[in-house]
């Protein structure tokens, strides 16, 4: 049995202290198995972000236990951590965080550089990357060159480049119209079906359709966890019948 990407136990974060203490996460119990897409939903304050920058082993949590691919990240010391973070999760922003006057390829391959893979191995694989979301012929063109939509599929080759468990998406389509927002989630659904475990935080429903599960955040709990039967598959049984009489 392969270890959950991540398992949550308890997990808290408090704001504040005393009377001005804010509960952003309250104890929550979070599984995402090998493969899983999720989106977690839910309003202005109800804890998204917070949730996301412990799961992407950015903060830290006041409570509770947070084990990352079997691994405890609070046992880590930083060094280490950056190194997990690194190698384990691929971060999509919403407003792309690409280096400014840097190719597509130089973006795509800084994180293999982290990593510390050689300059060929580098290239080779950063291409692959790109080719990957369609964009074969933009290597050498800056994000200043490229539209929004462009942009961000180089974000998620930079996601994608060095095989992480996970690809974290806070917001990806929050910047984008709703061309390359199509052609975002078209992406994000051929990572899926190629067995990638996605954890995609969003308000918009046109994302969260395309999600097999959907978690709904309210005062820093999960109000709501449901499965959700593909787009493309069979429509739900209730229409079926309806349109049988
Ligand atoms: N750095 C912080 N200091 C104090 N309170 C915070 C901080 N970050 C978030 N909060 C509070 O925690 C709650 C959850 O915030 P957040 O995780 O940003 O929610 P969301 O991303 O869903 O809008 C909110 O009440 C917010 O005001
Ligand atoms: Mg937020």
């Amino acid at each position: 049995m392969k270890s959950p990407v991540i398992a949550v136990s308890g997990l808290t974060k408090l704001y504040g202290r005393e009377e001005t203490e804010v509960r952003a996460v309250d104890q929550i119990d979070l599984q995402v198995d090998v493969g899983d897409y999720v989106a977690i939903m839910g309003a202005s304050g109800s804890g998204k972000s917070t949730m996301m920058n412990i799961i992407g082993c950015l903060d830290a949590p006041t409570s509770g236990t947070y084990r990352l691919d079997g691994i405890d990240v609070a046992t880590l010391p930083d060094r280490e951590l950056s190194r997990i973070r690194n190698q384990k999760i691929g971060f999509v922003f919403q407003n792309f965080n690409l280096i400014a006057r840097t190719s597509a390829l130089e973006n795509v391959e800084l994180p293999l550089a982290y990593a510390g893979v050689g300059r060929r191995e580098r290239r080779r694989r950063a291409v692959e990357a790109l080719t990957r979301v369609g964009l074969e012929k933009r290597l050498t063109h800056t994000p200043a060159q490229l539209s929004g939509g462009q942009q961000q599929r180089v974000a998620i080759a930079r996601a994608i480049v060095g095989s992480p468990v996970m690809l974290l998406a806070d917001e990806p389509t929050g910047a984008l119209d709703s061309t390359s927002t199509t052609e975002v989630l078209d992406l994000f659904d051929q990572l899926s079906s190629e067995g990638r475990t996605l954890v995609v935080i969003t308000h918009e429903d046109e994302v969260a359709d395309r999600a097999k599960r959907v978690l709904r955040m309210r005062d820093g709990r999960i109000d709501s966890d449901l499965r959700q039967a593909p787009l493309d598959g069979p429509p739900p049984r209730l229409s079926l019948r309806r349109e049988a009489s």
